[in-house]
């Protein structure tokens, strides 16, 4: 194959260099296509623009392929631990036995959170929801930690990533324990990752939580399959904060905020609001998939498609077994699962998510397991966030590494030519004067 691309723009022909990755990817080199052609690529969503070169995971979606540093996710779903994969995904190589005992160490040296930030979760409200507290707190941490701003060294950026990971699980269980208004529990250092984690969700002052290995095993999982994705939406959130010489804590802050919409990380609640919504209403499953195709109506069928696998998402096949096995121990039937199963299969075999090769993702099964482990669903997506921490203290160091560009997309503005500025008493009268109720009662001004 050709190791340059023509461009023919007005009769002049431009080579572009070719980068190959390892996995024989192409992609057309248009670092310098402004500057010598005076054009740029419009491409909103990105779905044709390679962002960064990254050796940290691999995504087929053709072939349903997924890969952290070139190990399948299969492998790691069934032999690694979450704790272990943070550091493949944030070092490149799998840990030594010395090095996962070190890493582990910090994990538990760390695993406290400043008493100064327990204050904080006074001033959110009962209502608030635990990604916002999520976020708002990761960049609260920094102001403890104003030693760790500077990358001065491997050891500043080793401390912060152990810090964020493990006191992330702290912060999160602490946000669950004050938005249902019990005492706050603290870490025990004995515990494992996940096991920790548990008991700071579920034990109360008089009673220590001990869960089934059963959802300690599914937990792991669940933070394993969303450890990383490459350049998915929060994650690219995360370079581009990063890109600015923003600091791991700001960066990742931001990464929860993307995370946390309904296209991407929020997917897992809304797919058990669903199935909720589903079974309460018993709605036929044929109406409602008539209703997701209709283009009139904004409905999506959540945990369904996804903008890089064109085939089964690897990840959902390992969440549809794990499902099936932890309600069988932990639950029995949970009537959810089997409408999850029954949606999946009418839609697979309907033309509309055929020809779009629309398949479950991540997100489809993982709520039901979710549920099935306790967890309440406004914290779906802080698991998510748990999860993904490392891929993202991955990408910012790949970032930093290699001293990217600062990220800065261009645009074709298609808004008004130059015009002069028109004084407020001849800009004529509109609707807007007579300010208009939205049904739920906030008053607004409707532009016309
Ligand atoms: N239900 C119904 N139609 C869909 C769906 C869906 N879930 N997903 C895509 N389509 C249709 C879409 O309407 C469009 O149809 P047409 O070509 O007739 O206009 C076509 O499929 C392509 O859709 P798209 O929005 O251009 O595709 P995309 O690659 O930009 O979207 C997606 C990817 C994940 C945003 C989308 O599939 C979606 O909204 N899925 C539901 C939300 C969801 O489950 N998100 C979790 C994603 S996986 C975890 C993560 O990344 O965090």
């Amino acid at each position: 194959m050709s190791d340059t691309a023509k461009l023919n723009i007005d009769g002049t022909s431009y080579d572009l260099p070719v980068v190959v990755g390892t996995e024989g990817d192409r992609a057309m080199d248009i670092r310098k296509l402004r500057q010598t052609t005076g054009y740029v690529c419009l491409d909103d969503g990105f779905a044709n623009t390679g962002s960064c070169e990254s050796a940290i995971t691999f995504v087929d979606g053709e072939k349903g392929i997924l890969r952290y540093r070139g190990i399948p996710i299969q492998q790691l779903a069934t032999q690694s631990t979450f704790v272990e994969t943070c550091w493949l995904l944030i070092y490149g190589e799998l840990p030594t036995r010395e090095q996962l005992k070190a890493w582990s160490g910090l994990f538990t040296k760390y695993e406290m959170i400043h008493e100064g930030l327990y204050h904080h979760f006074d001033g959110f409200p009962s209502t608030g929801h635990p990604m916002a507290i999520l976020s708002a707190m990761i960049n609260a941490m920094s102001c403890y930690e104003p030693g760790l701003m500077e990358m001065e060294d491997a050891s500043t950026f080793q401390v912060s990533a152990a810090r964020l990971i493990s006191k992330l699980r702290t912060i999160a269980a602490a946000a669950y324990k004050a938005s249902i208004g019990q005492p706050i529990v603290y870490p025990k250092p004995h515990l494992d990752y996940c096991t920790n984690f548990l008991h700071m969700m579920f034990s109360i002052p008089y009673g220590d939580y001990e869960p089934e290995p059963e959802i300690v095993a599914a937990l792991q999982l669940i933070l394993i399959l969303h450890a990383d994705h490459e350049q998915n939406c929060s994650s690219s959130t995360v370079r581009m904060v990063a890109s600015s010489g923003a600091n791991l804590f700001a960066s990742c802050a931001a990464g929860v905020c993307a995370l946390w919409g309904p296209l991407h990380g929020g997917a897992n609640a809304a797919v058990v609001e669903m199935l909720q919504y589903l079974h309460d209403n018993k709605v036929d499953l044929k109406d409602y998939i008539a209703r997701v195709k209709d283009k009139n109506d904004p409905l999506r069928l959540m945990g369904f498609g996804h903008r890089v696998y064109k085939t089964y998402d690897p990840r959902a096949n390992i969440m549809k077994a794990t499902a099936d096995k932890l309600l069988a121990k932990v639950k029995g039937n949970d009537p959810l699962l089997e409408i999850a199963k029954r949606l999946e299969d009418v839609a697979l075999k309907d033309k509309y998510f055929i020809d779009r090769n629309l398949y479950p993702n991540v997100d489809f099964y993982s709520g039901v397991i979710l549920r099935a482990m306790g967890i309440p669903v406004n914290m779906f997506t802080v698991i998510f966030a748990m999860g993904r921490m490392p891929g993202w203290i991955a990408n910012w160091k790949e970032q930093y590494d290699s001293g990217g560009a600062l990220y800065r997309p261009r645009q074709i503005y298609t808004g008004q030519s130059e015009r002069d500025y028109t004084p407020i008493a001849e800009r004529g009268t509109s609707d807007c004067l007579a300010p208009k109720v939205s049904k739920k009662g906030r008053p607004y001004c409707e532009l016309k």
